[in-house]
């Protein structure tokens, strides 16, 4: 998506300011407790009613403003051309010829020249400008059934200003092999153009380094059989944002970017997808009548770049690639009718499982699966017959809890099956991918998401999911410091599978060692779970179990010998900047809420939290607090919220840390106050 993964980063590496700066969330929705200003300089920009973000306030279109007649003559003259292009090429012989391409040997089918009669545009019919480049047309929807599933290279050539800007080191020929070997099918390339312009209107150049560099990729990942979907991405906000920008001056600068991403590319096969824009802002009725334009810009421009593009595929999209902006206002424009095209959305939703926000960390309820189908089926119901894709969406198993985001992965991958929507993750890098070790960080949420893409039956593992206390989880195994050793359940969904085996590291446990119920309880004895602790053994993850079923999904069991954590000094006055607080962690090292009351009872903000389920009631916002690999921080953004919302007659904060196993807030449970003086 946007900003999430980077806004995180930028919270770890920033210092935050009473006001955001540039890159920061300056809202959040209902109860945000964070800066609602930006630093001059920059403007708060509102990506959704949750999540608002300071943006570089210079307005990039000084000296475009007399250029939208230009660019609609432009337009208009060009779609007659390449018009006559399509009719040449339709007219022309066509002859099969059999070309090996990379490792297979296919028959494609060219189109041969035949520059006659009716256009004497410069134009050339693909094989003159193509050569001996192969391209099988495809419809879009047998193109988005061959990409799915996909994966996300995000933060990477759309960080800004440069690859390498953000929080990932530069795409590797190593990282592709491993998402192919990891059983994805495409990977779609966000890139955002704004910084590699070397002039500027009415000519718009990009730098021929950067485009060198786009190319290389696109070529990586096409040599190696994927499918690759090319696109604009936070130049969506940068510049492309006709809610704050001149129409004129987005057209001008779209078509011209266009023009040359499609003549660079416009000889690639058929499994490189353009997708125009990435998310593109508006709310109203002229937004969206602005962007079906400008999507009628961008076939124009890529149909008139020639060579393979008038057969290419494309994705078009609504407002803020929006299920519901979509439906509302997409309209399919009346150019290049034969261009294929599919839609694309995104979705995040709930936000506030996705976002870790006010303590949800359940997932999977009846209302909540049936929530997200409705969403599902309410875009599949008004846009039937239309190839569609989500191009991202979200969920990181590394910090969500593990088991609710297998569920929520899993019915993800249903749902989308069901309605015939092709899926592509989104990976921030720090999501679901390493790409220095290249190593998925949750590999059973990437199993539950492969598998459950492919139509399997995964088994998952069961636990509370109506955020009631305590959180019981399947994904773990807890065993407190000083209690006895005694035999331990976890609980599975098991879809139609059977156990195969479980496994710590290579060796498999025999039949005296667990039980499988027909209905999907496991039983780990106490004699096998003390192999693994003892009453008195040091906190900490002492293994982690695979279990393997008859098809679907592998799960894994991770067991943790656990103790409350230890923060040695917990009263504090008046943090004035980011206050990282040491923690001994004693089990497993994430914090999974922060509540927070005054003194007085009273909750800090997010009053209306009281009607959520008691996980929930007086949680923070994940924005407000963090936590590192050895210490849990109170980020300025929310020791300033403190500070200057302090009620008459409050001395003090108390911040509850709250751990998993989730068990509550009062003494006693997995969860430790810190007092802040204000
Ligand atoms: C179309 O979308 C609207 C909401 O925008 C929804 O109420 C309606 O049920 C949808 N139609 C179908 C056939 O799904
Ligand atoms: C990826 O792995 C490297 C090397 O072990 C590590 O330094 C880095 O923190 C990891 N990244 C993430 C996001 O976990
Ligand atoms: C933390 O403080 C809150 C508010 O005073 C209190 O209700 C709760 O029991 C305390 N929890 C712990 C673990 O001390």
């Amino acid at each position: 998506m946007l900003f999430y993964g980077f806004a995180v980063v930028a919270l770890l590496t920033a210092t935050v300011s009473a006001q955001a700066r540039l890159w920061e969330q300056c809202n959040g929705g209902i109860g945000w407790t964070g800066p609602k200003t930006c630093v001059a300089g920059t403007t708060c920009y509102e990506w959704n009613p949750y999540y608002a973000q300071c943006l570089d306030a210079a307005s990039p279109s000084t000296a475009t403003t007399v250029r939208s007649t230009t660019t609609t003559t432009r337009a208009t003259t060009l779609t007659t051309t390449t018009r006559s292009t399509v009719k040449t090429t339709t007219r022309s012989t066509t002859s099969s010829s059999s070309r090996s391409s990379s490792s297979s040997s296919r028959t494609s089918t060219v189109t041969t020249q035949k520059t006659t009669t009716t256009t004497t545009t410069k134009t050339t019919t693909s094989s003159g400008v193509c050569g001996t480049a192969t391209f099988a047309p495809i419809s879009a929807q047998s193109a988005f059934d061959a990409l799915h599933p996909g994966w996300n290279i995000g933060n990477t050539l759309d960080a800004i200003p440069n690859e390498g800007s953000w929080n990932n080191p530069p795409i590797t020929s190593a990282v592709i092999d491993a998402i192919k070997a990891s059983g994805y099918k495409s990977i779609r390339i966000p890139v955002t153009w704004t910084h590699h312009f070397i002039s500027s209107s009415p000519i718009w150049t990009i730098d021929p380094t950067w485009m060198n560099r786009v190319e290389e990729v696109v070529d990586m990942v096409l040599s190696k059989g994927l499918w690759a979907i090319l696109n604009v991405h936070h130049d969506s906000w940068e510049w492309f944002d006709v809610t704050q920008f001149d129409n004129a001056g987005v057209e001008e600068r779209f078509g011209a970017l266009w023009a040359q991403i499609g003549d660079r590319f416009k000889c690639k096969n058929e499994r490189l997808l353009f997708e125009p824009i990435n998310e593109p802002p508006g709310t109203t009725d002229a937004h969206a009548a602005e962007l079906n334009k400008l999507n009628d810009i961008f076939l124009t421009k890529i149909n008139q770049a020639g060579g393979y593009n008038p057969k290419r595929v494309v994705t078009l999209s609504g407002l803020g690639q929006d299920t519901y902006k979509t439906i509302n206002w997409f309209q399919r424009g009346t150019l290049y009718p034969n261009q294929p095209w599919g839609l694309q959305f995104h979705y995040y939703s709930p936000y506030d499982f996705i976002f870790r926000a006010w303590g949800k960390s359940t997932w999977g309820g009846a209302d909540e699966k049936a929530t997200l189908e409705l969403d599902f089926s309410t875009f599949r119901g008004n846009l039937s017959g239309i190839p569609v894709v989500i191009g991202e969406f979200g969920g990181s198993p590394a910090g969500l809890e593990p088991a609710a985001a297998w569920r929520y992965f899993d019915w993800f991958t249903q749902m989308a099956n069901k309605y015939h929507f092709s899926i592509i993750a989104w990976d921030n890098g720090d999501d679901l991918f390493n790409r220095t070790t290249l190593k998925w960080h949750n590999p059973a949420g990437q199993s539950v998401l492969i598998n459950g893409a492919a139509g399997k039956k995964n088994a998952l593992a069961l636990g509370t999911t109506d955020g009631s206390v305590p959180q019981l989880s399947s994904a773990f195994i807890f065993h407190k410091v000083g209690t006895p050793v005694v035999s331990q359940t976890a609980s599975y969904e098991l879809n139609g599978n059977t156990l195969v085996s479980i496994k710590n590291g290579a060796t498999a446990l025999t039949s005296s060692q667990y039980s499988f119920s027909s209905t999907g309880v496991l039983t780990l004895t106490s004699s096998y779970l003390s192999t693994l602790y003892s009453t008195s053994s040091a906190p900490g993850v002492k293994a982690e179990l695979t279990l393997t079923f008859s098809q679907g999904a592998f799960l894994t069991l991770t067991i943790v010998q656990w103790d409350v954590p230890v923060i040695s000094q917990t009263n504090f006055a008046n943090p004035t900047s980011d206050f990282r607080i040491p923690i001994t962690w004693n089990g497993f090292n994430r914090v999974a809420a922060v509540r927070a009351v005054w003194d007085n009872g009273v909750y800090v903000s997010d009053d209306w939290t009281v009607w959520l389920p008691p996980l929930q009631q007086a949680r923070w916002t994940f924005g407000n607090w963090g936590y590192e690999a050895n210490s849990v921080v109170l980020w300025q953004s929310g020791a300033d919220y403190l500070r200057s919302n302090k009620p008459a007659g409050v001395t003090n904060a108390i911040l509850t840390w709250e751990f998993y196993p989730r068990d509550g807030y009062t003494p006693g449970s997995n969860a430790v106050n810190v007092t802040i003086g204000l």
